[in-house]
C-alpha cells in the first residue's frame, strides 16, 4: 500500500514543467537515430498502469550501456542479448552495434513495446553490427529462456518478487542446459535477491551495476 501511495506522489510530480523537462534530457540519442525511447512521451494512462505492475519505464543511459557491456568479462560475439523488461527498446537498439547473434526484448505494456518495435523498424545507425532484433509483449515470468549463450540485462524493471521468479526460470534452464550466461543488474535496488543465488557468481560491481557469471558446473 505504502509503495501504491509513494508511486502515486511520484506520478503526481512527474507533471510539474521542471520534471517534465527532465525526461527530456537525453533526447540526443533520438534524434540521432530517429526514435522514440525516452520517458517524454509516455501517456498518463501508461504511467498509471505502470504504478499498477510495479515497474516504470526508464531508459538506459547510452554511456553507462557502453561501459556496462565493455565491463563483460567476455567478447559478446555469438551470444544473444535478452533485455527483460525492454521499454520503448533502446536498449535492444544499442546493443545492436555489438556483434550479438540475436537481440530480445519483452515489455509487460503492450503500447510500450509497439513504440519499440516501430523504433526496430525506424532505427538508423552505420555502427549497427546485429539486425536480429525482436520485441515482444508479455511478462518476463513467462519468458522461456532460448538454450544459447545468453547476456541478459536488466534494468531494475521489477518489484522483488517478480526478479525471484525471473531468476529461478533462469537457473532451471542454466541447470538443464548449462550454457555461457551472464546477468548485467543495473540501478541495484533488489541486489539482496542476488545474495541469494549461489549459482551466480559475481564478476564486476560498481555503485550503478553488477555482472554475475552463471556457475551451475561448480555447484
Ligand atoms: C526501468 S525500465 C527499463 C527499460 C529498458 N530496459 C532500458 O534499459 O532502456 C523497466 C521496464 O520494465 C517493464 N516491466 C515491469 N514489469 C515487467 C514484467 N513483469 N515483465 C516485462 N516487463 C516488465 C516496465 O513496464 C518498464 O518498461
Amino acid at each position: 500500500m505504502r509503495w501504491y501511495a509513494a508511486g502515486a506522489i511520484e506520478l503526481l510530480r512527474d507533471l510539474t514543467p521542471a520534471r517534465r523537462k527532465s525526461r527530456y534530457g537525453d533526447i540526443d540519442y533520438d534524434f540521432e537515430h530517429g526514435v522514440d525511447t525516452t520517458w517524454a512521451n509516455v501517456s498518463l494512462r501508461t504511467r498509471l498502469r505502470e504504478l499498477l505492475s510495479g515497474g516504470q519505464y526508464q531508459p538506459s543511459e547510452p554511456a553507462l550501456f557502453q561501459e556496462i557491456l565493455n565491463s563483460l568479462p567476455v567478447a559478446v560475439d555469438g551470444f544473444t542479448f535478452i533485455d527483460l523488461g525492454s521499454g520503448k527498446g533502446r536498449t535492444l537498439l544499442m546493443a545492436s552495434e555489438y556483434l550479438f547473434r540475436r537481440i530480445i526484448g519483452v515489455e509487460l505494456l503492450a503500447e510500450l513495446n509497439e513504440v519499440a518495435q516501430q523504433n526496430i523498424a525506424r532505427y538508423h545507425s552505420e555502427r549497427q553490427k546485429c539486425c536480429a532484433i525482436e520485441s515482444h509483449t508479455g511478462d518476463a515470468r513467462s519468458f522461456e529462456f532460448p538454450r544459447e549463450a545468453v547476456v541478459l540485462y536488466l534494468f531494475n524493471p521489477f518489484p522483488e518478487y517478480v526478479l525471484r521468479e525471473v531468476l529461478a526460470n533462469l537457473h532451471g534452464s542454466v541447470m538443464a542446459f548449462p550454457r555461457e550466461v551472464y546477468v548485467i543488474y543495473h540501478n541495484l535496488m533488489h541486489e539482496n535477491v542476488f545474495d541469494e543465488q549461489a549459482w551466480l557468481r559475481p564478476v564486476q560491481r560498481t555503485h550503478q551495476f553488477a555482472i554475475f557469471e552463471a556457475a551451475v558446473r561448480d555447484l
